[in-house]
């Protein structure tokens, strides 16, 4: 399949890297491809910077927004939250039309320091702002509450016995999405929230997300629902 990923940081480079792994064409975009390949310093945890990693997986192809967007026959936004309806105008409503986006995305509000705090919630959430903002886009909801070492390789914690979910308000969208988490990424418990409003739910399990990893020291861990 061809996917388009809208971001560049540790999110896209690691879905980047198992879609291309499992053969889907992939492009990444961000906002200045020319800027984004002169970066020379490490990101923000330390790793190297994007052309170094890009160097490193040729299989996968940089551009602009716009170009990952128009790309995807399947779209996962991993831009910043609070940037992402910035960024996803930068990629073009046209570009959106009848696609599934996949969107990883917390909003997060830094402004009063660390932790920081969902900066949409309870009566609402990014997922439904992306949705509202882009009806024809067929938003999924999926994969942002845990890191993303975990999210695209479930299998090295507990042998993939812990759980992701899922939400959006198009069915078909959402078992493509599915279907790429469970047969793609190897996850064995993959639960249904309903609706793209279950994302005010999944997007404030962050905040729990930021203590447990204070907590713990390490952020390879996830959440199991037990039955
Ligand atoms: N890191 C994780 O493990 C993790 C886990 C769960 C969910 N998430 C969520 O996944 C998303 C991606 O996280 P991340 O850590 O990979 O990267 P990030 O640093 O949160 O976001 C990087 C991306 O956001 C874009 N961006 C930033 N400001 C922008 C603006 N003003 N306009 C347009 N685009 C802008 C950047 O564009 P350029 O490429 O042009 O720089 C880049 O592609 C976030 O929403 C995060 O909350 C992250």
């Amino acid at each position: 399949m061809r996917i388009g990923i809208l971001g560049t940081g540790m999110v896209g480079k690691a879905v980047a890297a198992r879609l291309a792994g499992l053969d889907h064409e992939v492009l990444v975009g961000t906002r200045d491809p020319a800027a984004t390949l002169a970066r020379e310093e490490p990101d923000r945890y330390g790793n190297p910077p994007f052309r170094v990693w890009l160097e490193q997986h040729p299989d996968v192809k940089l551009g602009g927004f716009a170009d990952a967007a128009a790309h995807g026959e399947l779209l996962v936004n991993a831009t910043a939250g609070e940037a992402s309806l910035d960024a996803l105008r930068l990629a073009g409503e046209a570009n959106l039309d009848g696609k599934v986006l996949l969107d990883v995305a917390n909003a997060l509000d830094y402004s009063r320091g660390m932790p920081p705090t969902p900066l949409v919630s309870t009566t609402d959430s990014l997922g439904e702002r992306i949705q509202r903002a882009f009806p024809a886009a067929r938003v999924v909801k999926a994969l942002n509450t845990m890191s993303a070492l975990v999210m695209v390789n479930p299998r090295q914690l507990a042998d993939g016995d812990h759980t992701v979910f899922v939400c959006g308000d198009d069915a078909e969208a959402k078992a493509l999405v599915t279907g790429l988490l469970a047969d793609g990424f190897g996850w064995r418990d993959v639960i249904d929230l309903g609706g793209l409003s279950a994302a005010r739910g999944t997007e404030m399990v962050l905040p729990v997300w930021r203590r447990l990893w204070g907590a713990l020291q390490v952020p390879m861990f996830n959440f199991k629902v037990v039955r």
